[in-house]
């Protein structure tokens, strides 16, 4: 393909920016519906924000954060400045505590507080720059991601992908839709999936409502029929985020994707996860010890606040799931691309370079 024929296909909204001393936020909650700006002037505003799901997506959730980040320490330097570092320890616990599953939140606040250490005056123009290079490098990741993964992808390819990982769920361009966007940009793909992805629907209302806007043909499916569409030969690829890989290589995401892999392997289907280097968690050995989300049974119960199930049923609700290794094909980071992700893999391609 010569580069004249690429086209690029980019989303030109904001799942979360800083605008005029605050956090701006696109409510997802509303999406597709409505699209409504909210912003946050506090740290703890900006912590719910991230628990209710204005914000999602474990890249965006970080970014957030790291704005947040930036909130807590002006509160904590208006109240004492000659102490502003101490009170503004409990602020970011207070963020770092929104969304258990994610890693990406704590890598950010992580990088925020180091970025902490030996500040003197005023903390917010330097955590300021800061949280912008943490949302320029995610969506500069994302860039470098898609075209490594749309490399691997066969002319004429369908794929299928599951819950949002997009612009919407990114500091920009998206993972997953990073890549579809790319291979969609170079003519290589036949079809687009999005499964809806039960129960908060981030494939039907996210996923759809993003790429109709870049004007990316989708079929939405029910996240049962994926399985039958492999079946009959009428996917290629599996293509997911992450929101945690442990250090060898087993992969947290939206539940759902466990089954999609499952399938993917049983129909000789290939599984593609991008994720940036931010999503993978050394010090976590293996999916055993990522902790799972578990969110309201109401949010299986009840559909747009209307009731589906009998008044008294019980439901539960875990939020993500763990792909392990195994059945991940290739990951896809801003730093390369591993086939059949190993430990061994992983840390060497988390080696620094000097
Ligand atoms: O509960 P959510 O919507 O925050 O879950 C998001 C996902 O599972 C995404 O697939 C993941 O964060 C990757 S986003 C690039």
């Amino acid at each position: 393909m010569t580069e004249e024929m690429i086209l690029t296909f980019d989303a030109e909204f904001h799942a979360v920016a800083w605008v005029d001393g605050k956090v701006a936020m696109l409510d997802q909650r509303l999406l597709p519906h409505k699209e409504s700006v909210l912003e946050f002037d506090s740290c703890s505003a900006v912590a719910d924000a991230i628990r209710l799901m204005v914000v999602r997506g474990a890249p965006a959730i970080g970014i957030a954060a790291a704005y947040g980040a930036v909130l807590a320490a002006r509160e904590a330097y208006r109240t004492d400045p000659g102490d502003w570092l101490r009170l503004a320890v409990p602020l970011l616990a207070q963020l770092a505590a929104a969304r258990p599953t994610a890693v990406n939140l704590a890598w950010a606040l992580d990088r925020m507080r180091d970025r902490c250490a030996g500040l003197m005056g005023d903390p917010e123009p330097a955590l300021l720059k800061e949280a912008r290079a943490i949302h320029d490098e995610d969506q500069a990741a994302n860039r470098r991601m898609g075209e490594y993964g749309a490399d691997l992808i066969a002319n004429g390819s369908s794929v299928l992908t599951h819950c949002n990982a997009g612009a919407l769920a990114t500091g920009g361009y998206g993972t997953a839709l990073g890549v579809i966007r790319a291979a969609f940009g170079r003519a290589k793909l036949k079809q687009v999936y999005a499964a809806e992805t039960r129960p908060w629907l981030q494939g039907a209302r996210l996923t759809a409502w993003e790429l109709l806007k870049d004007r990316i043909p989708v079929t939405l499916i029910t996240d049962s029929s994926a399985c039958y569409l492999m079946q009959q030969g009428r996917i290629q690829w599996v293509i997911v985020g992450a929101d945690r890989i442990t250090a060898n290589g087993d992969v947290a995401n939206k539940i759902g994707t466990l089954s999609h892999a499952v399938a993917a392997r049983f129909h000789g289907v290939r599984f593609m996860v991008a994720a940036p280097v931010s999503t993978i968690d050394l010090a976590t050995p293996d999916g055993a010890h990522i902790p799972i989300e578990e969110r309201s049974p109401s949010e299986v119960t009840e559909f747009s606040g209307h009731a589906v199930a009998p008044p008294g049923c019980n439901a539960l609700n875990p939020v993500f799931d763990v792909t392990p290794a195994a059945l991940v094909d290739v990951l896809v980071t801003e730093r390369g691309v591993l086939a059949q992700p190993d430990e061994q893999k992983i840390r060497d391609l988390l080696r620094p370079h000097f």
